[in-house]
């Protein structure tokens, strides 16, 4: 799978951890940084990986900051975009499963390492369900 991971220094560790974890299974990983503790600011990282699965470029995207949400604002503002905020396994199944969802964001400062590892996991190996769900995600864009 072909895969944009973008964050801001809340979330730079997480970012390595995931990489290493994505890259071991053989994804393409397009890393849109940022790199290291530096404060940055969050609409700079999520606008190129929401550009990169906008456009169909990547499968799918993984946005971390420190709440999660100002990735999610930011990337939920693309017409082809479904960015979900994410802190437990159930809310990714549910966000893939209902949503269709194509990036995930997840709060840096509010789980832990482990904890988003396996959050990714479920993100990239749960099926959208399709049917009813279809129809309501058609009913999303204005
Ligand atoms: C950075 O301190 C923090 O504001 C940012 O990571 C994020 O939580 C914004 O939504």
């Amino acid at each position: 799978m072909k895969i944009a991971i973008g964050c801001d220094h809340a979330g730079y560790k997480y970012r390595e951890e995931i990489i290493k974890m994505l890259e071991a299974s053989g994804n393409e990983v397009n890393d849109c940084g940022t790199k290291d503790g530096n404060s940055v600011d969050y609409p700079d990282f999520a606008h190129p990986v929401s550009k990169l699965v906008d456009s169909g470029k990547v499968d799918f995207g993984i946005l971390i900051c420190g709440t999660g949400n100002g990735v999610a604002i930011t990337a939920n503002k693309y017409k082809n975009v479904r960015a979900g905020l994410c802190w437990e396994e159930e809310i990714v199944s549910l966000i893939r499963q209902h949503n269709d969802a194509n990036i995930i964001c997840i709060p840096a400062r509010f789980v832990h390492i482990k904890q988003a590892l396996e959050m990714v996991f479920t993100f990239l190996s749960t099926d959208f369900e399709g049917g009813r769900h279809g129809r309501r995600v058609k009913k999303i864009c204005i």
